[in-house]
């Protein structure tokens, strides 16, 4: 008899028996271009498509109890890509905000956008600051949109404000600590990835969360991130349920 695979709610049960759910999820959102060339379509068509995927990925973050989902959304490198597909890109954005903001804040959802923000358009620049102020009171999922942002200019960053402290002399070179380090940081209240996935099977970590991502695990997906969702984050978050995660240490 041929096997059925499971649903999405049979994945869901499972991920609640087995517990140990990732306390934060990272992902790499790739693949929407090839998802638009294979329909023989513009890229900005992927990456419309793209936003059903983040609005079933936040919900499924809900449902299974996970507490920080981070999506990388624009890199600072995206910047470099044709000016009609940014255009796309900050408009979605928009209308991303517009659309979710009410659904993100009654269902508990508290939402920040992090990176070089005084890049964005000033609309999307409003949109942004919507949301955030429209849902700082929640606690039951924080949805970090990372938005031009890169890893490398995030150490940067934390490196400039540190010697800002010293030159003002709020701190000696002797008392930068990994903690010291890691307060300079956007994520600086949150807790370091547990899991990452990448769509679209592509192995790289490409610039993001380069400090935070020291120990996190891996998960590669071939699927493509339209074609993502709550079943395939489940299958992700039950892979991870089922690690041995020893942090440089020997087994227990
Ligand atoms: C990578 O695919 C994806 C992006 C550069 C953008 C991600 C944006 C979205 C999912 C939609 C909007 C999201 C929000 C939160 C509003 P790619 O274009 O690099 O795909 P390719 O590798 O196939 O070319």
């Amino acid at each position: 008899m041929p096997s059925v695979a499971p649903s999405a709610e049979e994945l869901l049960a499972q991920i609640r028996i087995q517990g140990g759910v990732p306390r934060h999820v990272a992902i790499i959102m790739d693949g929407n271009g090839r998802w638009a060339q294979e329909r023989l379509m513009p890229r900005p068509y992927g990456h419309r498509s793209g936003m059903k995927a983040v609005r079933e990925v936040v919900e499924g973050a809900v449902e299974s109890g996970v507490s920080v989902l981070s999506l990388f959304a624009f890199s600072q490198e995206n910047w470099q890509r044709p000016r009609i597909e940014i255009r796309a890109l900050m408009s979605l954005l928009e209308e991303y905000i517009a659309r979710e903001v009410n659904e993100l804040r009654d269902r508990g959802v508290q939402v920040r956008v992090l990176g070089e923000l005084d890049r964005l358009t000033p609309a999307a620049a409003s949109a942004v600051e919507r949301v955030v102020v429209e849902t700082e009171h929640n606690d039951r999922l924080q949805l970090n949109l990372f938005i031009s942002y890169g890893g490398r200019a995030e150490l940067v960053r934390a490196a400039r404000l540190l010697a800002a402290d010293v030159q003002a002399g709020l701190l000696n070179p002797d008392q930068i600590s990994e903690s010291e380090f890691q307060a300079k940081l956007y994520t600086a209240d949150c807790p370091d990835p547990d899991l990452l996935i990448r769509t679209s099977g592509e192995q790289r970590i490409s610039n993001f969360l380069l400090w935070q991502m020291a120990y996190t695990e891996l998960f590669i997906s071939p699927v493509l991130w339209p074609d993502f969702g709550r079943r395939e984050l489940f299958e992700a978050i039950l892979d991870y349920q089922n690690r041995e995660r020893r942090f440089g240490r020997v087994p227990a």
